[in-house]
């Protein structure tokens, strides 16, 4: 029997049944001979070992022992219906330990081409395999890692191995020894400490048990290189988009929240300045957020950034994208990162399928249209404002008319009714004078009225600019700020105007009282407010000529840029 060495008696934790709860020391072993032979050594004793590949770190046991198999779930607290990849030394290693019923000749072709390297290929099983590395189904995923110490210690061993990403299940898979310490010290037996991993993204998962090859997983090897190789390949839809909850994962990988960090991610989808410009915003008046953004855009950012390399690298993206990842929890007090949105083509492809699992399939697209946000304290002209602008040939979208809409929507009723009880009239349209004595009655009230709306406001809107002439749309907005669709605008402009003024303008127009005039100019944020935040003041203390005059010069700076 191998001798481990001083510390804990390993073999005592192997023999006990649910051994990972027992905190065992880890042991940390690097590439010597002396190391892999320790390593391979726990291994055949069905221990476990996190070895470096040049994808991601796999947390390895005897692929054909069960019970070794099954440590690993545990130690990765990972569902048993996520099958596992094997890892073998060699192409021979396949048949030799007949790992697969029959060696299709794709499988050939592409390991030819791709292997060893970051490809795993699925193929109809061979009894030999443990329903807990497949997972209950006929097929298994076969893979040759490339990284030379995975090597080493398949042949040392002899061993095939079975070893998903050595990570905690949900977070970002780990491309350096010290994440793999990270998440699951004393669960396991040893890491093998090969250095960071290469590629940084696992491995391109491709099935051939399907009339066409279908890629359950991107990675680094990439569909289009894969169909020079063996023809047309499809593309699972799990890969880029989100499956309904009645839908079955052809990778159960798939399913699951993965990635993430504790912080939420956003992605962020559009125009380079446009991503910039909606952090800067964000941020001026958010210091909870940080950005997840290209070289490039770094030096334009105000917030934190966390940066995966150059726009032209996607595989110096892809090799930085997991450390980045977790290093969005080492920032302090970051609770929102935005993430600037990477292609779906080539290897892009790879780090969109990472990074909306990361989002929890949270996209947000922004305009492509230039936007003027138009706002301001009540009673000082802005609706004024917007008409004269609309008048110039400027392209104005009320956020009035689309709180309208909105609130006719079923799913914007539903939510108010869940909310305020029973606000609808007995033709099923909404009871405004009731909601409004609902939702106006506290501040507290009111926000959650506000969460409710906004959204959905901001959806109408920004559909409606999409849809318009011209590439400038005004947005006019008295809650701008308040919806954050603040955060959109190329440029904001605020109109103020004297208390006295708007006090005497609100009280003629809508009829009400001088308190009420005065506690709904009260609810608005403050004129430093707007100079603080708005790029452009208007004030409107004088008469309706020199508001004209000042509007059409505004319209001037607005259509020069
Ligand atoms: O690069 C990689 O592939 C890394 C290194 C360690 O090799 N491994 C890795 O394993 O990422 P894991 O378990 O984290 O991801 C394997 C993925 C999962 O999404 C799993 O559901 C899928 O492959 N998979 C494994 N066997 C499968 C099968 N028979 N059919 C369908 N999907 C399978
Ligand atoms: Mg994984």
């Amino acid at each position: 029997m191998f001798d481990y060495g001083s510390g804990v008696d390993v073999r005592h934790s192997l023999l006990t049944p649910h051994s990972s709860l027992i905190k065992m020391n880890t042991y940390h072993l690097t590439n010597t001979q002396q190391d892999i032979e320790k390593a391979a050594a726990i291994l055949r004793d069905g221990g476990l070992v996190a070895m470096p590949t040049e994808t991601v770190y796999g947390l390895a046991a005897d692929a054909l022992n069960g019970e070794a198999v099954r440590r690993i779930f545990e130690a990765k607290g990972r569902p048993m219906d996520n099958p596992l990849i094997v890892h073998v030394a060699d192409f021979s290693d396949i048949e030799r330990l007949q790992l697969v019923a029959e060696i299709p000749k794709k499988a050939i072709k592409l390991a030819e081409a791709f292997w060893p390297g970051p490809l795993t290929i699925i193929m109809k099983k061979g009894s030999v395999i443990p329903d807990e590395v497949s997972a209950g189904l006929d097929t298994v995923a076969i893979r040759i890692p490339s990284h030379p110490d995975a090597h080493r210690l398949m042949e040392v061993s002899g061993l095939a191995l079975a070893a998903p990403s050595a990570n905690t299940s949900g977070k970002p898979s780990p491309t350096t020894a010290q994440h793999v310490i990270d998440d699951i010290d004393g669960k396991i037996e040893a890491v093998l400490d090969g250095g960071a991993c290469s590629v940084g993204v696992e491995s391109t998962v491709i099935t051939l048990v399907a009339d066409t090859p279908r890629i359950l997983r991107p990675g680094i090897i990439t569909r289009e290189e894969i169909e020079a190789v063996i023809g047309p390949v499809d593309v699972d839809k799990a890969v880029l988009n989100q499956l309904e909850s009645n839908e079955k994962a052809s990778s159960p990988g798939m399913k699951y929240k993965h990635y993430a960090p504790k912080a939420r991610v956003v992605l962020l989808r559009g125009e380079d300045e446009k991503y910039i410009s909606f952090i800067n915003r964000k941020y001026a008046r958010d210091n909870s957020i940080a950005a997840m953004c290209y070289d490039e855009d770094k030096p334009q950012i105000n917030a934190p950034c966390i940066t995966i390399g150059s726009m032209d690298d996607e595989k110096a993206q892809a090799q930085a994208l997991f450390d980045a990842l977790r290093a969005v929890d080492e920032i302090g007090g970051v609770k929102t990162v935005y993430a600037h949105c990477p292609a779906v083509t080539g290897v892009g492809m790879a780090l969109y399928n990472r990074l909306i699992r990361a989002a929890a399939f949270e996209i947000i697209d922004l305009p492509t249209k230039r936007i003027i946000g138009l706002t301001g304290q009540t009673g000082a002209g802005k609706s004024e404002v917007a008409r004269l602008l609309k008048e110039s040939g400027l392209p104005v979208v009320s956020a009035d008319e689309a709180a309208r809409k909105a609130v006719e929507g079923s799913e914007v009723k539903a939510m108010l009714c869940a909310t305020f009880g029973d606000v609808l009239k007995e033709d099923g349209s909404l009871d405004r004078r009731l909601l409004a004595q609902l939702a106006f009655s506290s501040p507290g009230r009111t926000s959650v009225l506000n969460a409710i709306t906004h959204p959905a406001i901001a959806r109408i809107m920004f559909d409606e600019a999409e849809q318009l002439d011209g590439d400038t749309v005004v947005f006019d907005a008295s809650q701008l700020f308040e919806s954050g669709e603040d955060a959109f605008c190329d440029r904001i402009i605020g109109i103020l105007a004297d208390p006295e003024l708007r006090l005497d303008r609100i009280t003629r127009r809508d009829g009400i009282t001088c308190e009420e005039a005065q506690r709904r100019m009260s609810a608005q944020y403050h004129e430093e407010f707007f100079i603080t935040f708005c790029d452009d003041i208007l004030y409107n203390n004088g008469s309706a000529e020199e508001l004209y005059t000042s509007v059409k010069e505004l319209y001037e700076r607005l259509v020069s840029g």
